[in-house]
């Protein structure tokens, strides 16, 4: 099978390139937007005809893994345009390639979708985002699935992972636990999500794939926990006690963008297909990862 992962340089596309990469038969390549990786195509998703152009020079892909997105949720509140255009506009883009030439996609989207008062959430549960971030991937969502229903939707949330840039919070954390100094902490107690591995989402991903599954599943860890204790986690499996922690509601943290405060995934859809597949729960991975560098 012929894949092309598009944003290859984030947390979601990087062990995508890297699982599907692994896979016996399996030609991958991956693209990155802004951020330069030596192995990495450079694909402008906003010229509508910049992936057959890459296509014509590489291989016309069978199957399109889109994790291309702006997913800083307080910049996509601040700056609506550029978060369509990057969110959006670009996804039409690669629809309208994978509609030219009938190519499979496996879309990313977010628990953001829910409005927060009862999660965590099942497929067939009400979306209501609140915020343009979660606007957007759902207009991302209904878009994919309309232009073709083989086409998968994973929604994801609160992922963390081993990443080139170590910029997802758990990453974050064991790196600035590394640099061995004082760290300062001011974070949600009332935000509770389902942390999920990057490695796993991958994972589930391929094996949907080659099921051949269609429409949104869920893919989600069975930890259920506010930020505050997903720090505390890290930083008790570490024995790291030099930090101030300062719980707060998240009317007082005055972020940007309105976060849905039960939030989080049940993966149960998946799970029934693949009741073996074990995902990793925060403490195993901050374990596995303690001792090595993150970024
Ligand atoms: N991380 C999470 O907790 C989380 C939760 C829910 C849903 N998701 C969704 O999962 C997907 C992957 O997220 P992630 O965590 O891997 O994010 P990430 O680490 O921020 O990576 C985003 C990727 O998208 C690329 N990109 C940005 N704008 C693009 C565009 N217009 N066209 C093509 N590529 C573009 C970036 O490229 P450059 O860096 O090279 O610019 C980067 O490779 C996204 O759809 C996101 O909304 C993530």
């Amino acid at each position: 099978m012929k894949v092309l992962v598009i944003g290859a340089s984030g947390l979601v596309g990087g062990e995508c390139l890297r699982i599907f990469s692994a896979e016996p038969g399996f030609q991958v390549a991956g693209s990155y937007f802004s951020f330069p990786l030596p192995a990495l195509h450079q694909i402008d998703t906003l010229q509508p005809d910049a992936l057959d152009r890459w296509a014509e020079e590489h291989f016309l892909p069978d199957l399109l893994i889109q994790c291309g997105a702006l997913t800083h949720v307080d910049r996509c509140e601040q700056y609506p345009e550029e978060s369509f255009r990057l969110t959006v506009q670009a996804h039409r883009n690669i629809l309208a390639f994978c509609k030219r030439h009938g190519v499979r996609m496996v879309a990313f989207s977010t628990d953001y979708v829910f409005d927060g008062r009862s999660g965590p959430y099942r497929e067939e549960d009400p979306v209501h985002p609140l915020s343009v971030y979660g606007r957007h991937k759902l207009i991302v969502e209904e878009e994919t699935l309309e232009a073709e229903p083989r086409h998968l939707v994973l929604r994801i949330t609160n992922v963390y992972g081993r990443e080139i840039r170590g910029k997802n919070f758990v990453a974050r954390l064991l790196w600035q636990i590394k640099q061995n100094k004082p760290i300062t902490l001011r974070l949600p107690v009332d935000q509770y999500s389902t942390p999920t591995c990057a490695a796993d989402i991958a994972a589930a991903a391929l094996l949907l794939v080659k099921e051949g599954q269609s429409g949104i599943f869920h893919i989600a860890g069975t930890d259920y926990m506010n930020r505050v204790e997903l720090a505390l986690t890290v930083l008790r499996i570490c024995g790291y006690t030099n930090y101030d922690l300062e719980a707060l509601p998240t009317h007082k943290l005055g972020q940007p963008a309105p976060r849905p405060l039960f939030g989080g995934l049940i993966a149960h859809k998946f799970k029934e297909r693949f009741p073996q597949f074990i995902f990793s729960s925060v403490a195993e991975f901050v374990k596995n990862n303690k001792d090595q560098k993150t970024d």
